[in-house]
Order: C-alpha cells, then sequence, then structure tokens
C-alpha cells in the first residue's frame, strides 16, 4: 500500500476531506497529538479497527483509548456522569489525561476497541492538527500510539514514516509532540480514583483539583492486578541494552572509559565538559537534570536515533523518581526491562 504523507504545508481544507473520506471508507490514518503520535480510525468501525492492530502488530487483548472534540459525542456511549469526572474534564480538557469510564452502550464502540471491556478510555487531545481533524470529521477515532508493538512511542513524523509507511493509508505530519510521552490514564470506575499509567499530569496536579486521598498511584509492580491490560507488555524499548545506573556521576564516567562508539551515555548538556574525552557516543536529555519536561520530550527520540545508529548498549543514571519525575522513570524503566 501507498502511504500519503500530508505535510505541515499541505494541512488545509482539501487534506482534511480526505482524510475525513480515509476514515468513512474504513482506512488508518496516523495524526500528530501532543503526546505521542497515534494511529486512528472510526472506533465505530470493527474493521478499520483492526487494521490497526494488524499495522503495530498488537495484541488484540489490549484495547484503544477513544479520542474526542466536544463531551456530547460521549452521551449514551460512556457515563461521566460523576462529578469528579467533570472536575477533571473541566481542569485538563483539552489534554494529555485519558478517562478509563463505565461502557453504557457497547453497540456503540466496535468490540475490538475495548477488547471486549465493559470500560471504555476517552481523551481529548490539545494538539492543533488533532483538533482539526475531530472537529472536522466528528468521529470518534480510538488510536493508540503509532508505533510498531513494543517499539518507543514516536514523537515525531519521520518515526511514524519509519513504523508505518507502506502500513497505513496516510500519516499526517505535524510538530514534534510537545509533551513526549504517553497520557495520564485514570480509571475512574471507583473512589478513589486511580492512576493506571503515569503521565505529565501528576498525582499532584489531581489532588489538587479532586483533594487529598481520593486518587492513587496503581501499584505498577503487582501484576496480578494490572487494570491497562497495555501496561504489561514490554514497551517503548529501543534494540539497544538500556542500563539504568544506580551510582555516582564519578563511578559512571570510570565505567564509560571501557566501553566504546557501539555504547551511548544519556546525559545532560551542563555535562558537556566531563564526557568530551570519553570513547562512547553521547546524547544529551536535556540542558540539565531539573529539566523533566525537556527530558520527556526528548526520550523517545534519543532511544529511536540510538536504534538508527546501531547502538547495543545506553547508560543513563538513574532518576531520582518524585511527583514530576514519575512518568519519566516509568518509561525508562520498562525500556530496560526485557520482560
Ligand atoms: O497519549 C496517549 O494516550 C496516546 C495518544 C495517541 O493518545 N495513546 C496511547 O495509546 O498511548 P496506547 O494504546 O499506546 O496506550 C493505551 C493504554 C494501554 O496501556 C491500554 O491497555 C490502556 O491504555 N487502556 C485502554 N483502554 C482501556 C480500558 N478500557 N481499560 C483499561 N485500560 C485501558
Ligand atoms: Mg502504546
Amino acid at each position: 500500500m501507498k502511504t500519503e504523507i500530508i505535510r505541515r504545508e499541505f494541512f488545509n481544507k482539501n487534506s482534511l476531506k480526505r482524510i475525513k473520506e480515509y476514515y468513512i471508507s474504513g482506512k488508518v490514518v496516523a495524526i500528530p497529538t501532543e503526546t505521542v503520535y497515534g494511529l486512528s480510525a472510526d472506533a465505530q468501525n470493527e474493521k478499520a479497527v483492526s487494521k490497526i492492530f494488524e499495522a503495530k502488530n498488537r495484541p488484540i487483548d489490549n484495547p484503544l483509548i477513544v479520542h474526542f472534540y466536544e463531551l456530547n459525542q460521549l452521551n449514551g456511549i460512556v457515563d461521566y456522569s460523576d462529578p469528579w469526572v467533570g472536575l477533571l474534564a473541566n481542569k485538563f480538557w483539552p489534554g494529555p489525561m485519558s478517562l478509563i469510564l463505565p461502557l453504557v452502550n457497547k453497540e456503540r464502540i466496535a468490540a475490538n476497541v475495548t477488547a471486549g471491556l465493559t470500560s471504555l478510555a476517552v481523551r481529548m487531545p490539545s494538539d492543533k492538527y488533532a483538533r482539526r481533524i475531530l472537529e472536522e470529521t466528528r468521529l470518534l477515532l480510538a488510536a493508540p500510539s503509532a508505533n510498531t508493538s513494543g517499539k518507543p512511542s514516536p514523537t515525531r513524523a519521520d518515526h511514524v514514516i519509519n513504523d508505518m509507511d507502506e502500513k497505513i493509508e496516510a500519516i499526517v505530519e505535524g510538530d514534534d509532540s510537545e509533551i513526549g510521552l504517553e497520557s495520564t490514564v485514570i480509571d475512574c470506575r471507583q473512589r478513589p480514583f486511580v492512576i493506571a499509567r503515569p503521565g505529565s499530569i501528576s498525582l499532584n496536579d489531581i489532588e489538587a483539583v479532586l483533594g487529598k486521598g481520593n486518587i492513587f498511584y496503581h501499584d505498577f509492580n503487582h501484576r496480578e492486578k494490572i487494570i491497562s491490560p497495555g501496561t504489561k507488555y514490554r514497551h517503548y524499548s529501543p534494540d539497544a541494552d538500556l542500563l539504568i545506573e544506580d551510582t555516582s556521576f564519578d563511578n559512571m564516567l570510570q565505567i564509560l572509559k571501557n566501553t566504546d562508539e557501539k555504547t551511548l551515555f544519556i546525559t545532560y548538556k551542563n555535562k558537556e565538559r566531563d564526557v568530551k574525552n570519553l570513547p562512547c557516543k553521547i546524547k544529551y536529555l536535556a540542558k540539565n537534570e531539573e529539566n523533566i519536561e525537556e527530558s520527556s520530550k526528548n526520550l523517545y527520540n534519543i532511544l529511536r536515533e540510538c536504534d538508527l545508529e546501531n547502538i547495543k548498549t545506553i547508560y543513563i543514571l538513574k532518576i531520582k523518581e518524585n511527583d514530576k519525575t514519575k512518568a519519566l522513570v516509568n518509561r525508562l524503566t520498562k525500556a530496560s526491562s526485557k520482560m
């Protein structure tokens, strides 16, 4: 299949019309969002949705998030009447938050979107390209991240072209993803609410809206209690081995002295002078380690560059986990795991 690449400068009324026709005829289109690029299809068309699973090589027991333009599109599909849901929607939508809600009418969403569950995850993205597409089509779009299953999520159109060229109908080129990590997923089906996947909207951010004690993290290490089926699979991984070292910067330099150009060290720009004579390659996650947003935005791109450059081993110093770094640490830990 020839994949149409819709470049930024050609994103206009005509291309929007074509995109709509693609969805209506059951095709798959990759679109930018502020978190990561998504692989989208009409959530009410089972055949179209099955093409997403094929293109990604995604296990069919892993449900998809449905993207929408305005809340009333969800009427009669999910129950969003809980006042806490209203508070979160008001504060964080459009934006990088997905809510797991009770599905009230399963006839109105293709069964493979929910993988047969009685709940549905929904999100109103803020990215301007995603919003234009959702506004113009008024469709509910099922969209997982636009990577091949197991690879780091795409944060640039080039990443999507690498993974999806000739597998889907079209790829919309937008900006590089502003956030760079997938949305915060919140299970709203019981109280307190539970964060099923950490993201840039943190526990403290949510507590500020719902109050302390009304939101908790799911225990991500407890394999029996998986809420989000996707979190049990190996994820976000480069081909190289990613080693997270819990040691001092000076010790790290000693380790790196015995490496070669097949090894890469991910560090910060403010360490440039300390690392300039090392035998390994270097990439900078951000200006310094305080820049969590910049680090999050760059992580997947760096991991993908490492694969393109045939790096075999990647080192990074352990990042201290706190409210702000939780999502970044979660993705790094997953990328380093062999499961
Ligand atoms: O930022 C994002 O969320 C991106 C952009 C494209 O919106 N999408 C994304 O989708 O990351 P995906 O499919 O890569 O990850 C969705 C996660 C998976 O872990 C999946 O298991 C979980 O959400 N999920 C989806 N529907 C669910 C449901 N009904 N119940 C529990 N977990 C669900
Ligand atoms: Mg994904």
